[in-house]
């Protein structure tokens, strides 16, 4: 998907970070999951699966499947934030069009010949699949690649050779077998769950056998961006109004950006398994992570701004959708330093810090977003999720719109337990952990804006003077900055 432009985030961890190239590349994957291939991943898992096309896990930060294209076997992201599929290598028994094209990702491009091959994929084949073959290189060794799943008016390929001949891998699918339905599920795993072993599967047309029951629930109409801005079209629906609950049982007020949207409480989000990382409005993640002891909005060296928090501090947290409850599994809500390849580091009351797993955007939207929220890995690893598109299909004789169900995968008690197995080596101290005073107030008086500005401007003197005076680092610096940005 044409994400608009590369997170800072991602920028100073590839400019500043003084980890082995390696590293480097595995760390930037985990913020913009897709559009880059982890080739040294830290560990793969698979394990039992339950049925589908088993995806192999790298430490919770991207899901790859196996796809046969031509003559060999490729490893590819899956991605339901593209619509594309390419691969780096030389596909055999593969025709040359004669175009060549580029995609564009938030954190690269990748660009070669479009060519055209037999695809074997989750038990379907196609004859003549488009793709884009890619030279390997450092950071896309020959054998991987990334299957983009999202709709077809986002595809770079289908633009250049044609509807049908360059369509996305699920279209000429359910184009070329009108009794396949026309949907698409994910099952992602959690890496270190001590209760739930599977690594992750996809399904064409078919549900897996034993979350047969998410047929049973709601469809979420799938929004459709203004007809001038179908490039921008993602898998996207709304959230309930004010509809995430956060760490306080509170609802966290929300405020869509999204023109078309008629009900502003109600946020439009995007599913994203490319993403590692979800991508909040800086309001909403302030309000899940800022009532926490020791938890800051910080900058951490080589990374930029982030919220970090004990990795001890259990975050319970809930979405909703179509009046349902979608709990967010604690050991989702913040990932270990060491998981992205950073050095642990300790909060300022000395504990050891977790990076939250939803952060604010890293990268730019541009004018009029047509999403409020990507939410990515750590999001869909609690969900079973379904895509039906539904009408969205070229020549579908489907007449329903398109739309998503979402079947919760997580049971709060069971995850509370798993927080408590892996976290705080089978000692609950959850409870000893009172939360901070509420920073983000709804409507505080006037009196109090005062206050707070008054208090903003003395910060702002106090903190010049020590930066010029005592020349603290620039760390703290930012940190203070920061804190003041959040009044
Ligand atoms: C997972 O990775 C292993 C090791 O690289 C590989 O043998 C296997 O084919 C992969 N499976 C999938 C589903 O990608
Ligand atoms: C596939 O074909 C290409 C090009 O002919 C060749 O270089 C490659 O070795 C073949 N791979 C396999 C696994 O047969
Ligand atoms: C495609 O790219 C190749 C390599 O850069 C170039 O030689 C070729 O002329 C390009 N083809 C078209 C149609 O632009
Ligand atoms: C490649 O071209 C040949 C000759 O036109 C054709 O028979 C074959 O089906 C094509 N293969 C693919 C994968 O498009
Ligand atoms: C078409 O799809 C249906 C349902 O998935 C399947 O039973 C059938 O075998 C498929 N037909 C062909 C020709 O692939
Ligand atoms: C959640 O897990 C607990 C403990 O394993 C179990 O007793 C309970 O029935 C489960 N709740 C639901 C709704 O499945
Ligand atoms: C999180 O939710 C679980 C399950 O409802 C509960 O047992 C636990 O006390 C909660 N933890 C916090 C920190 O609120």
């Amino acid at each position: 998907m044409p994400w608009p432009s590369f997170g800072p985030l991602i920028c100073a961890l590839l400019v500043s970070c003084t980890l082995p190239i390696e590293n480097v590349r595995a760390v930037s994957i985990q913020f913009r999951g897709i559009k880059g291939v982890l080739s040294n991943s830290p560990r793969r898992l698979v394990s039992r699966a339950p049925g589908g096309l088993t995806l192999n896990n790298t430490a919770d930060l991207s899901y790859y499947a196996d796809i046969v294209l031509g003559n060999q076997t490729f490893q590819v992201l899956i991605d339901t934030g593209s619509s594309d599929l390419w691969v780096a290598g030389v596909v055999g028994q593969s025709n040359d069009t004669g175009l060549n094209a580029s995609i564009n990702y938030a954190a690269n491009s990748v660009s070669g010949p479009i060519k055209q091959a037999p695809l074997s994929f989750a038990d379907h084949l196609v004859p003549d699949q488009a793709f884009l073959e890619i030279s390997p290189d450092n950071k896309n060794p020959a054998g991987v690649g990334i299957l983009g799943l999202g709709p077809s008016s986002g595809s770079f390929i289908s633009k250049k050779v044609g509807t049908l001949p360059g369509a996305p891998v699920l279209d000429r699918i359910f184009y070329q077998n009108r009794t396949t339905p026309n949907f698409f599920t994910v099952l992602l795993g959690r890496d270190k769950d001590p209760t739930d072993a599977f690594s992750g599967s996809i399904t064409v047309g078919e549900v897996l056998p034993e979350y047969q029951a998410i047929l049973n629930e709601p469809h979420l109409a799938i929004t459709q961006v203004p007809d001038e801005k179908s490039d921008d079209q993602h898998l996207q629906m709304l959230l309930d109004q004010d509809g995430i609950i956060g760490p306080d049982g509170k609802t966290i007020s929300l405020v869509s950006v999204v023109e078309q949207t008629k009900d502003k409480r109600q946020a439009t989000v995007v599913l994203d398994c490319g993403f590692t990382l979800p991508q909040l409005p800086r309001s909403a993640v302030d309000a899940i992570y800022s009532r926490f002891h020791g938890a800051e909005y910080t900058q951490i060296a080589g990374v930029g701004g982030a919220w970090v928090l004990p990795c001890a501090q259990e975050v319970n947290v809930t979405f909703k959708f179509a009046g349902k409850r979608y709990p967010i599994h604690p050991l989702d809500m913040s990932m270990e330093f060491s998981t992205i390849g950073l050095q642990d580091i300790l909060t300022s009351d000395g504990e050891r810090a977790c990076i939250g797993t939803f952060q604010p955007f890293t990268y730019d939207r541009g004018l009029n977003p047509n999403y409020d929220m990507v939410l990515g890995m750590a999001f869909m690893r609690n969900v079973y999720s379904l895509f039906d598109y539904g009408d969205f299909i070229e020549g579908s004789t489907a007449l329903e719109d398109p739309y998503i169900q979402l079947l919760s995968i997580t049971n709060t008690t069971e995850a509370h337990q798993d927080f408590v197995t892996v976290r705080l080596g089978g000692i609950d101290t959850t409870g000893t952990r009172g939360l901070r005073d509420s920073t983000s107030k709804s409507g505080p008086g006037r009196t109090l804006y005062y206050i707070i500005a008054a208090v903003a401007v003395v910060a702002v003197l106090v903190a010049v003077a020590i930066f010029f005076i005592l020349r603290v680092d620039v760390l703290l610096w930012s940190r203070l900055l920061d804190q003041l940005s959040l009044v």
